[in-house]
């Protein structure tokens, strides 16, 4: 069975797939990383967003053997407890969760956007979220904003 190897998180994880188009995400939550979420599995509602090579996106369209190469990052990875990624930190500060399950792919969205851009507008919050937000999360914007400072 071909064997990949997948840089997530900083590690090298092996993982063997007789599929070279399994779906990185079933790939992350089989390594325990669940906090990358399954929505729709069709690239439409970005819970399963992470990042890969520092640019977000779903882990439901990208392929194992794509990701083989690049760096990928999950929520995980992002920040810790004790050392939140300012983005994490803000979304604490501002209680966003709401239900939780589309947080993660929020915080990645938003994360690859920081790292791109220190001072994003609020149209770049909400076009670098639009995957991951339904119209009632345009207020995250305030959120996001005020972690760019
Ligand atoms: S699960 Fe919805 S975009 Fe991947």
């Amino acid at each position: 069975m071909p064997s990949y190897d997948l840089r997530v998180n900083g590690s090298v994880r092996r993982v063997d797939s007789s599929d070279a188009d399994k779906p990185l995400l079933y790939v992350l939550r089989g390594l325990g990383l669940t906090a990358t979420k399954f929505g729709c599995g069709l690239g439409q509602c970005g819970a399963c967003t992470v990042l890969a090579d520092g640019m977000a996106g779903q882990s439901c369209q990208m392929t194992i053997a794509d990701a083989q190469g690049k760096a990928i990052t999950t929520l995980e990875g992002l920040g810790s407890a004790s050392k939140p990624h300012p983005i994490q930190a803000a979304f604490i500060e501002h209680q966003v969760p709401q239900c939780g399950y589309c947080t993660s792919g929020m915080i990645m969205s938003a994360a690859a956007l920081l790292a791109k851009k220190q001072q994003p507008s609020e149209d770049d919050i909400r076009i670098a979220l639009e995957v991951n937000l339904l119209k009632k999360f345009a207020s995250l914007a305030g959120p996001s904003s005020r972690a760019a400072r």
